[in-house]
């Protein structure tokens, strides 16, 4: 049997996807699991070995978290991080300390041994460390295989039992030989195959998709964005014309956009039903100006008419999504508070008959999924398109939303997303869109008194969309977008740009 993937215990760190990624690039397949999942239900048939994150607690912490102890009789190869270590060094009996002072950032890390994870490692090299405990005694049976100036051991191997363990991130990039410590552990000490490739998975997909579903209906509503329209991709190339796909126009699309991604859906052979639903959304947001209210209209509405089409077409017995794997581990852990309402990860819509729902994306982050997607031939401007909101220009006007504010923001966004895109920053900028405010100021053009509204532009940088900068737009790019939104779109008294990082601010105006 092929051993090919890597299992990480997650303890609850900041960085445990990160750990998954950097096991990916290798091309091992990687992935996340609660720290407390029972042997009994991990896969364990093809697993070369086993990463323990690290996590915010101290082991000596009276309900600290733990793994199942078996996972040590598994005579698996285990490396820990951060938490990881002290807690391999705890259960095999030595003593964790928390000393008055911490180490946090980058660090020096001196090499003491020859141990098989530092194989190619200097012996004096930058790593990343964020830890305040720190082991006092080491456990039997292991021995110290690198020390930093706080913590003098950092490191720790029990070669028999095949166990490593670091203090340090090996994970983050400021950790100089960080990825080179996480392929020792994983190519050469659990020897995991490397197999895992974009291409082949996207081809074993669709074979097992065939296998498994051949013949069956399914429906899939279609966004505009990357990740449905790659699902889709992928199910309709293994059962074709019985994907029925629906795209719904609830009149917040930007500028011609409903038509050009339909034209995109109908190269790749989709199936697609477009419904214009736009006049009956901008009939209820008439006089709302709650955005609340208006993102929860404009929601629930969606799903009506979805349900409503969905009916029409009759028979399906699955549904398809595009969630991908930041949208599973976010709604698996406790953390509530982070979920996007518009994650619908593991739920069937109420009111529909559906047996079950088809995630073809569920393993992969978001550049995966743009990989999966060029090896399918979706076009480039679609695989690298930037994330758009579901309510869409609904949340960029402010208050109450008009088919003339609409307009507004939909020839303003077209003027920025053309230039943006002739200044070579498209691909640079996380996100860039335009804001329609409701504040009038008086200017002059033509040597006449104007009194227009006030243009917003916002422009992001960002990894993940939990936290941005605001891009750093060059200064003639400013005043190219000005002068060009105040000349060409009627209704544009004045342009600001909005230099809000996130937190505080959110990335979209409401
Ligand atoms: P915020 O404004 O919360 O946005 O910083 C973070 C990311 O999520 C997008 N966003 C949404 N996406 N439905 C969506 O599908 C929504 O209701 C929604 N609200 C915000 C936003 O564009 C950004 O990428």
């Amino acid at each position: 049997m092929k051993k090919n993937k890597i299992i990480v215990l997650n303890f609850g760190g900041q960085y445990d996807q990160l750990i998954v990624r950097r096991v990916r690039e290798m091309g091992v397949y990687a992935e996340l699991l609660d720290c407390t999942t029972p042997v009994g239900e991990m896969e364990l048939e093809n697993t070369a070995g086993l990463i323990l994150t690290g996590g915010p607690q101290s082991v000596n912490d009276e309900n600290s978290l733990s793994a199942d102890d078996a996972i040590f009789d598994l005579g698996l190869p285990i490396l820990g991080i951060c938490y990881g270590l002290q807690y391999i060094n705890h259960r095999f009996g030595g003593s964790i300390e928390t000393p008055d002072k911490g180490e946090y950032g980058k660090t020096p890390l001196n090499v003491d041994s020859s141990s098989e994870l530092f194989q190619g490692i200097p012996e004096e090299s930058i790593i990343w460390m964020n830890h305040r405990d720190r082991i006092k005694d080491l456990a039997d049976g292991f021995s110290t295989i690198a020390h930093t100036a706080n913590a003098p051991v950092a490191a720790i191997e029990n070669p028999d039992k095949e166990i490593y363990a670091v203090q340090f991130h090996p994970e983050v990039v400021h950790s100089q030989y960080g990825q080179q410590i996480l392929e020792n552990f994983v190519l050469k000490i659990t020897k995991a195959e490397k197999d895992w490739s974009m291409e082949d998975f996207a081809q074993e997909k669709i074979s097992q998709i065939k296998e498994k579903y051949e013949g069956e209906k399914m429906i899939c509503g279609l966004s505009g964005g990357v990740d449905s329209t790659v699902a889709a991709t992928l199910v309709s190339r293994a059962i074709g014309d019985k994907l029925q796909c629906i795209f719904v126009d609830h009149g917040l699309l930007r500028k011609d956009e409903a038509n050009s991604v339909m034209e995109t859906y109908k190269q790749l052979g989709l199936n697609v039903k477009l419904v214009d639903k736009s006049e009956e959304f901008l009939d209820l947001l008439k006089g709302v100006t709650d955005p609340e209210e208006k993102r929860k209209i404009i929601g629930n509405h969606f799903v009506e008419v979805f349900e409503e089409e969905a009916k029409k077409i009759g028979g399906a017995k699955y549904l398809v999504q595009g969630t991908i794997y930041p949208d599973v581990i976010e709604s698996g852990k406790d953390k509530a508070s982070v979920i996007k309402s518009h994650h619908n990860v593991g739920g069937l819509p109420e009111n529909m008959d559906f047996v079950g729902l088809v995630e073809p994306l569920r393993e992969l982050f978001k550049d995966e999924v743009r990989k999966v997607g060029s090896s399918l031939g979706i076009p480039e401007d679609m695989v690298q398109r930037q994330p758009f909101p579901g309510p869409g220009l609904g949340i960029r006007v402010i208050g109450e939303v008009t088919e003339d504010k609409l307009r507004i923001v939909r020839e303003t966004d077209a003027i920025l997303r053309e230039e943006i895109k002739n200044y070579g920053l498209n691909r640079d900028i996380w996100q860039y869109f335009t804001v329609w405010t409701p504040i009038k100021t008086v200017g002059v053009k033509g040597d006449k008194r104007s009194y227009d509204n006030v243009i917003a532009i916002r422009a992001v940088t960002s990894i993940d969309a939990m936290t941005v900068e605001a891009a750093e737009l060059p200064y003639d790019l400013l005043q190219t977008l000005s002068s060009r939104m105040i000349n060409e779109v009627e209704g544009v008294g004045r342009v600001v740009y909005d230099i809000t990082s996130k937190p505080p601010g959110t990335i979209e105006w409401e």
